[in-house]
């Protein structure tokens, strides 16, 4: 019965919403409000169906090991003031990451943004007539005063979503707009590998549908959060060979706009910002045995979580950043414990959040930083060791 209603109450406001796709300037609207409420009501409904016993598994805080109970106390990220130093004339920023050399990585859109009018019903980019965006679309950043070092990623990129870098610094981004994620080595024009097929939506797996991000393991296997229609990740060898689809059938998990992707290698599990089910959820990765591969994710869920849209790891913890979701909810970042399945913080600038996107974490393990699309913008945040009682 609840079910029923919310599902008719559901369709009523997708119809008016227009095409009824998420995307990400549909905030502010008249009707968000009550958008929020059918979301909060549907993705309840849906929680208590699917995943009941999953969070009925005995995960106390007194049973975890002890080094994890040392992360009660997490660093704190602590935004870095007058950063960046100089204007950098961005577009939505839309991806984050950070090189070997530890500088920040961003990607962002320029002139062009997603409203309702970019997708048709079908998922199809109605802009492809304007053409690639002209101008450089990644840019890598000076970590001490954020003056831009380096340019690329012009005439190429339709409307930008995820970046990674990896550890051989090779440039791993999406494009919502071409619906392909792309491998490009340092500096090279042409991707060395190309998945999903260009302009052309799909859910069989040669295809992708708007995809979101990428994770690539120091084993070389690649993880793409695909993303938007799908709600599924694709995991590929370093060739791009498919390994596997998670979920998988079997699988006793549900994505909702998987939207971000953060691996934790020293556990095995594959992070996932579930952005409309308002959760962090970690499965196994799988990357070194298939032992474990049918124990359930690890699942963060709390009411003020709100939409979860960038994760990023930082040893065994989860720094991520939510989005707007209703009047209630700050937006703000969440310190997440993936073993303990809990939130153990919250942290903001002072100035406040608008529509973090992204976040990333510096591989020494220093700072971290948010882009945003909306106001268009990049933190950096230090992150500190928390003040003694
Ligand atoms: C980490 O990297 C940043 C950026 O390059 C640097 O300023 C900082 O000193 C490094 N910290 C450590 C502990 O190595
Ligand atoms: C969406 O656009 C594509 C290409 O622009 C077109 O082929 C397709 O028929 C359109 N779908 C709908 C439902 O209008």
């Amino acid at each position: 019965m609840v079910t029923a209603v919310v599902v008719v109450l559901c369709l009523c406001v997708f119809a008016a919403a227009g095409h009824g796709q998420p995307y990400e300037g549909d905030l502010g609207r008249a009707d968000k409000a009550f958008y929020d409420e059918v979301r909060q009501l549907l993705s309840l409904d849906r929680g208590l169906a699917q995943d009941a016993p999953i969070r009925e598994q005995p995960r106390a805080a007194d049973t975890a090991p002890a080094d994890t109970a040392a992360a009660d106390k997490p660093d704190v990220p602590k935004a870095v003031k007058n950063w960046p130093q100089e204007a950098l004339n961005l577009g939505q920023v839309s991806g984050v990451s950070v090189n070997s050399a530890l500088q920040p990585v961003i990607f962002h859109r320029a002139e062009r943004v997603w409203d309702e009018y970019t997708f048709n019903e079908t998922h199809h980019y109605q802009q492809s007539h304007l053409g690639p965006i002209r101008e450089h679309t990644v840019l890598t950043l000076d970590p001490q005063r954020g003056k831009v070092l380096g340019k690329w990623g012009a005439d190429l990129f339709y409307l930008p979503h995820g970046l990674t870098v990896d550890r051989h610094d090779n440039l791993w981004v999406t494009d919502v707009a071409l619906h392909q994620a792309f491998k490009f080595k340092p500096g090279e024009l042409q991707p060395t590998l190309t998945f999903g097929h260009r302009f052309d939506p799909g859910s069989d797996t040669k295809h992708l549908c708007k995809p979101t991000s990428v994770a690539v393991a120091t084993t070389g296997e690649i993880f793409i959060a695909d993303g938007y229609c799908n709600s599924r990740i694709l995991k590929f060898n370093a060739a791009g060979g498919l390994l596997r689809v998670i979920p998988s059938p079997s699988e006793f998990l549900s994505l909702q706009v998987p939207h971000g992707l953060a691996l934790i290698e020293s556990i095995d599990r594959l992070c996932v910002a579930d952005r409309e089910n308002r959760r962090v959820t970690c499965p196994r990765a799988g990357l070194y045995s298939i032992q474990g591969k049918k124990e359930p994710a690890l699942t963060i869920q709390q009411p003020d979580m709100g939409r979860v849209f960038g994760v990023a790891a930082r040893g065994n913890l989860v720094y991520a950043v939510n989005g707007p979701t209703s009047a209630l909810l700050p937006v703000q970042g969440l310190t997440i414990d993936p073993q303990t399945e809990s939130v153990i913080d919250h942290w903001a600038p002072e100035e406040g959040f608008g529509n973090p996107h992204a976040i990333a974490v510096c591989p020494n393990g220093s700072a971290l930083y948010v882009a945003e699309i909306g106001p268009n913008r990049i933190w950096k945040f230090e992150l500190v060791p928390p003040k003694k009682k």
